[in-house]
């Protein structure tokens, strides 16, 4: 008789036949730096996640570094929002800021910028807003201006995220143009028009103030699409392309995976953070065993490169794991 389970008997045999190894390595930390003085705020949606003033944020640094995640993800919070987000391509805008602090607080960590505007705009949407909706080629032109910025201020990657038709291309022309031509692009090439980004928008105060984003991301329901918008990327010059939510998109990531040979990434956004958090606290599931067999479940699926903000504990779990 064939009999599966004989590969099961023991941890020792479970271990050697493992097919997926989580590995700190794969992870990126978002992170929130919000302009001002003295902040260390917990978003209350999203328990162990904080928005730090760049004063309070080296302590974070170090615990990131030492527990060996490689990357930052990082998104600002200005004082200052208009109608164009204008502060986003300041040269001494909070994210240009933070790059060039963090690049000094903990030179190993390679640090790529989110790259949009709703956090910048006084309307929360992604970009140049004309008759109730976001205009794509104002937009791009103002994501130029954002990309040169981030680049000269230091950051190892940029990660646009808005959405625009051509952003890829406008961004690569724009760098390559500016001296940047080694600098890589992480697309948010499959971004769904999500509810799981609630909690997002109150960490980073970038709910949009009137309608919603279905004009730019995409409906979850659609599949075919999302092999089109990563093929577009991939033309236009992405590095790297991302799958946005996760956990509800598992299907796309192995699309992705088995398309292209770029690297993949995906990001467990907001929302599934909120819900494990949520459950865990009431003692409804184990938190630490949901959170790594979601986080084996993305891995297992094709991404090569976990953007989550369960990093921290996830590395620390994996360090216990190794014995070190
Ligand atoms: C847009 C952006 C969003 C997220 C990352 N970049 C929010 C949105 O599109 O509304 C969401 C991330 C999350 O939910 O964790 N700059």
């Amino acid at each position: 008789m064939i009999r599966p389970r004989r590969l099961r008997k023991n941890i020792a045999i479970r271990d050697m036949v493992r097919e997926t190894q989580l590995d700190s390595a794969d992870f990126i930390y978002p992170i929130f730096i919000e302009e001002g003085e003295n902040i260390k705020k917990e978003i209350s949606s999203m328990p162990g996640i904080y928005r730090y003033s760049l004063d309070r944020i080296d302590e974070e640094l170090q615990e990131v570094a030492e527990l060996g995640i490689p990357s930052l993800m990082l998104f600002g919070i200005p004082k200052q929002k208009d109608a164009e987000g204008s502060s986003s391509w300041q040269d001494e805008g909070i994210v240009q800021q933070g790059i060039k602090h963090i690049k000094q607080a903990q030179p190993s960590l390679y640090l790529i910028a989110d790259v949009c505007f709703c956090e910048y705009t006084d309307h929360g949407h992604c970009g140049v807003m004309v008759n109730g909706d976001v205009d794509n080629d104002l937009t791009l032109t103002n994501l130029e201006k954002q990309s040169i910025s981030l680049a000269n201020a230091g950051a190892d990657m940029l990660a646009p995220s808005g959405m625009m038709d051509g952003m890829i291309a406008s961004m690569r022309d724009a760098l390559d143009l500016n001296g940047h031509s080694t600098l890589p692009i992480m697309s948010y090439a499959v971004k769904y028009a999500s509810s799981f980004y609630g909690p997002f928008r109150d960490a980073a105060d970038s709910a949009p103030a009137f309608g919603d984003r279905h004009t730019y991301q995409m409906d979850p329901a659609n599949r075919m699409e999302a092999l089109r918008e990563a093929d577009l990327d991939v033309e236009e010059g992405a590095d790297i392309l991302m799958v946005k939510p996760a956990l509800s998109y598992l299907d796309i990531i192995r699309d992705l995976k088995e398309r292209y040979s770029l690297p993949l990434a995906t990001y467990n956004v907001s929302g599934e953070y909120a819900m494990l958090k949520a459950a865990a606290a009431k003692g409804w599931i184990d938190g630490e065993k949901m959170m790594m067999e979601q986080l084996t479940s993305m891995k297992r699926a094709g991404a090569d490169l976990i953007l989550t903000y369960h990093a921290k504990e996830a590395a620390k779990l994996l360090l216990r794991k190794s014995g070190s």
